[in-house]
């Protein structure tokens, strides 16, 4: 019988061979006193990093982190109204994608996305050996709109197991709202997932409503390289039913969020300060999308970090990045045919500096 999950993971268990010292401790109740049972360096002197970063850097370097990275997701489970169970913490959004195509797809099966979203997607998918169908933007004149559905249409005449849908989307920055998504997740065959990433929510005022629970048959991804600004540390989770992250748990690297990235998350999320990157960004995407419109640009609605321009062609696009990159400044352009009249610029105090603006001002259509 066809199932949500890849073959081999319903026929067999896979526990987590080393579930760590943490879970012994809460497990029994008692707290280890002497740690030689996990084989951690722990009479390294650790000098030169001590001098640098610290004691505490140094200890949590040592050993190794909870693979259950129990108090992370306390924390996250009140941040999202959701059980313990119905999380799972990984190394940022891109690890649980490439987790999530390891638990629900065996080589050949099929995948949906959006011609020209976020490609790691479509890297992983190939990774595993999955065939990808893509669906074209739906361009309203306004924003480009993922297509829910033409891309409902398509899992359906593939058989897809699984169809990923960024929300907000990058490249394109714009969002569905969550009435839809769930609407779409109901629509789906019981043998395909959605695996929603939502690695920008956190910009997206519209979505702020819908920001914590699960949607059944979906795995929300979130990531905090981007609101949080951990990218460097790699630290992301994923909200979904207990009997989906079940299946995922087995497939999972356990070691993979080391303890100084679960702690340094801790003290981001814990910080009502952290966010106030959201207000910065949220201005100055208002006051770049006014100013580049103003030059006879388009730029396309963003609920993200970013906001992109479309461009008349794809050779302007590229002849923009082009000038831009002798300036020594970086923009991004899509490598995807479907996509490569946009170029994304990241939103930062930088970008509404000169000599950006007076660049772009020069090249404005
Ligand atoms: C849509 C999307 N998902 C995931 C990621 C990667 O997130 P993380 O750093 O948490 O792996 C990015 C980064 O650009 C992204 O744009």
């Amino acid at each position: 019988m066809r199932s949500r999950f890849a073959a081999h993971l319903i026929e067999q268990d896979n526990p987590n061979p080393f579930p760590g010292i943490p879970a012994l401790e809460r497990r029994t109740g008692i707290s280890i006193a002497t740690r030689l049972g996990s084989n951690e360096c722990l009479d390294a002197p650790m000098q030169a990093l001590q001098d640098r970063f610290g004691m505490q850097f140094c200890e949590l370097a040592r050993l190794y982190g909870d693979p259950e990275c129990h108090a992370l997701r306390e924390t996250l489970a009140v941040m999202n109204h959701v059980d313990l169970d119905a999380l799972l913490v990984d190394g940022g959004a891109d690890a649980l994608i490439y987790l999530c195509l390891r638990a629900f797809c065996d080589p050949g099966d099929k995948v949906v996305c959006s011609a020209g979203t976020y490609p790691s997607f479509g890297y992983f998918a190939r990774a595993v050996g999955c065939v990808i169908e893509e669906v074209a933007y739906h361009d309203d004149g306004h924003a480009l709109q993922v297509d829910l559905q033409a891309l409902l249409d398509a899992v359906v005449r593939t058989e897809a197991k699984v169809v990923y849908i960024a929300n907000p989307d990058n490249p394109t920055g714009s969002w569905q709202g969550i009435g839809d998504i769930a609407e779409f997740v109901a629509r789906l065959p019981e043998t395909c997932t959605l695996v929603l990433d939502e690695a920008y929510i956190d910009f997206c005022e519209a979505l702020q409503p819908a920001f914590g629970g699960t949607l059944p048959g979906c795995v929300r991804l979130r990531s905090l390289s981007k609101a949080y600004a951990l990218a460097g540390l790699r630290v992301g989770y994923a909200l979904a039913a207990p009997d989906i992250l079940e299946q995922l748990h087995k497939v999972r690297i356990h070691y993979a969020v080391g303890g100084l990235a679960q702690y340094a998350a801790q003290v981001a999320l814990d910080d009502p300060r952290t966010l106030a990157t959201l207000t910065e960004a949220s201005f100055i995407r208002d006051a770049l999308t006014a100013h580049l419109s103003n030059l006879g640009f388009r730029v396309l609605p963003s609920g993200t970090n970013f906001v992109s321009l479309l461009l008349p062609s794809a050779q302007l696009a590229q002849s923009l990045v082009e000038y831009l990159l002798e300036q020594r400044i970086s923009v991004h352009r899509p490598r995807h045919p479907a996509l490569e009249r946009l170029v994304r610029i990241t939103l930062c105090a930088a970008a509404l500096d000169e000599p950006f603006l007076s660049i772009l001002q020069e090249t404005s259509p």
